[in-house]
């Protein structure tokens, strides 16, 4: 053995035994990353390598092409459940509010008459006052959470033509909202998931929303009510996911609170991976790093009640689901053309792509989807179409998210999301040989915009857990 080698067993001997030392703390957080996803026969540690070493690197690659950066959404769609209550929702506060006598000149959104204005003046100074709560910096949300909408005209004229050639298509089912006008292409690229300031009552009222008016519950009460929603827990909301609440659950409902969950938590690494840390001197742009402090907040057992595990556990439990979906997907994916117009693009895309479903397909321990409404009775085709109710429920929860980025990510991964469970149940067989095939397209279908949502929700996935290697590091 070299000097070079010995050294090396040395240092590794050594951070073996520091980690002894320091363990309990630094793996807190960690403690349920081993064994078996629940109810999934795959282990933890396989998707970690999997992931880390062959899927991420592909897809970070994959989704920085054309065919997957450009998002087709229509963000301005009204909520449809309350008033947009974000604390930094005024939109031309700076004109109207902030700076109305700088101003001399109305820009062209005045829709507000007098006592509108008055109302919201009224609710901004209130929101200010509140402290913690709704004080902050709102110049520094509203330009976080901004989109950058910068689209080439040359990009313009391109997507004509990717229009043009999508409308060309057989379309046998109509995607919610695929021809209006408010629908627009952004660049996700310049529009990173990440931190932006977005907290408060607005994104708790969202998280209640959907865990305790659109998530499934045990039928009687288990001890485990859902977590109460403090003040100090700025993101939380009822995300019960001790092992008794769920178990009291049948399968099909726990699927569902499982992955919304594992979306939640992959929203919530995202944030604390990519995290802008206020300037030394107190001016000047911040940078951008990892938050341990942060991540320990949401997920720190002691921080958390004791959730903060799961919750980790269930972005594996979603990341599986998903994973599933594209490789049910693989006959009709094989087959898709990704067209962007340049033949040598596209061609180049085509190969990467393939290279890429060749590891998915490979997996040998896929979730199973035919364990889910597996029973033939009345009462399963109701939790079937409540389940779908309830998610496209979600689906519109979204357009109430008061921070554009946070609504186009959420929104995307929603879509990606719904799309894969489309996969997963199409078609009469629900299991065994995919009805999913380019070649039976009257049965099955897929969109431009729904192919980009599911390989984007999962590429979210693919980096939340890809972070999650940076976390536990940093923990040491
Ligand atoms: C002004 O706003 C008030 C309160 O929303 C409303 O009742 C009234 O009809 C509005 N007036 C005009 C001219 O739009
Ligand atoms: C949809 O979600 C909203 C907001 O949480 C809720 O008030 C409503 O009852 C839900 N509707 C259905 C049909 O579940
Ligand atoms: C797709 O369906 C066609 C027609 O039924 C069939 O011939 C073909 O083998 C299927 N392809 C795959 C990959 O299952």
């Amino acid at each position: 053995m070299n000097r070079f080698a010995l050294g090396l067993l040395l240092f590794s001997l050594a951070s073996i035994a520091s980690a002894k030392w320091n363990g309990d703390v630094a793996d807190r957080c960690f403690c349920k990353l081993s064994g078996e996803v629940d109810d999934c026969s795959c282990k933890v540690e396989t998707l970690d390598s999997l992931n880390n070493n062959q899927i991420y690197p592909r897809l970070k690659s994959l989704l920085a092409r054309n065919y997957f950066r450009y998002f087709k959404v229509n963000l301005k769609k009204q909520c449809p459940f309350w008033s947009d209550d974000s604390r930094c929702a005024l939109k031309d506060c700076h004109v109207d509010i902030c700076q109305k006598d700088e101003v001399p000149i109305k820009t062209e959104k005045q829709p507000d008459n007098e006592s509108n204005n008055q109302h919201e003046k009224n609710k901004y100074t209130m929101e200010s006052n509140k402290g913690e709560q709704g004080g902050g910096d709102c110049t520094e949300e509203r330009q976080l959470s901004a989109l950058d909408t910068t689209i080439s005209d040359e990009k313009k004229a391109e997507f004509q033509s990717w229009r043009e050639h999508d409308e060309s298509l057989p379309m046998f089912c109509e995607v919610d909202d695929e021809h209006s006008n408010d629908l627009e292409y952004v660049d996700l690229l310049l529009n990173p998931e990440r931190y932006t300031g977005y907290k408060g009552l607005s994104p708790r009222r969202i998280w209640r929303s959907i865990y305790e008016e659109n998530c499934f519950k045990p039928e009687k009460s288990v001890g485990y009510g859902p977590e109460p929603i403090t003040e100090a827990d700025n993101y939380d909301s009822a995300t019960s996911s001790s092992a008794a609440f769920l178990e009291a659950m049948c399968l099909e409902k726990r699927v569902f609170y499982r992955l919304i969950s594992g979306l939640h938590t992959s929203i919530n690494i995202h944030l604390c991976d990519q995290y802008l840390f206020p300037a030394k001197n107190g001016f000047g742009p911040g940078t951008w790093g990892h938050n341990l402090k942060e991540f320990q907040r949401r997920f720190d057992p002691e921080k958390t009640d004791d959730h903060g595990p799961q919750r980790l556990k269930n972005l594996y439990f979603t990341y599986l689901v998903e994973l599933r979906a594209l490789s049910k997907a693989v006959p009709y994916l094989e087959e898709e053309v990704f067209y962007t117009g340049d033949a040598q693009e596209d061609a180049d895309l085509k190969e990467g792509v393939k290279d890429f479903l060749a590891i998915v397909k490979n997996f040998p321990d896929h979730f199973d989807e035919s364990q889910l409404f597996k029973v033939n009775s009345q009462e399963m085709l109701q939790l079937k179409s409540e389940f779908v109710h309830h998610f496209r429920n979600i689906s519109r929860i979204m357009d109430c998210v008061g921070c554009d980025k946070c609504k186009l990510w959420g929104k995307l991964q929603v879509l990606g999301m719904g799309t894969a469970l489309k996969v997963l149940f199409s078609g009469d067989s629900m299991a065994g040989d995919s009805t999913v095939n380019a070649s039976l397209k009257s049965d099955f279908q897929l969109t431009r915009t729904e192919i980009v949502a599911l390989f984007n929700a999962f590429g979210r996935l693919s980096s939340s857990i890809h972070a999650l290697e940076t976390f536990r590091a940093l923990a040491r």
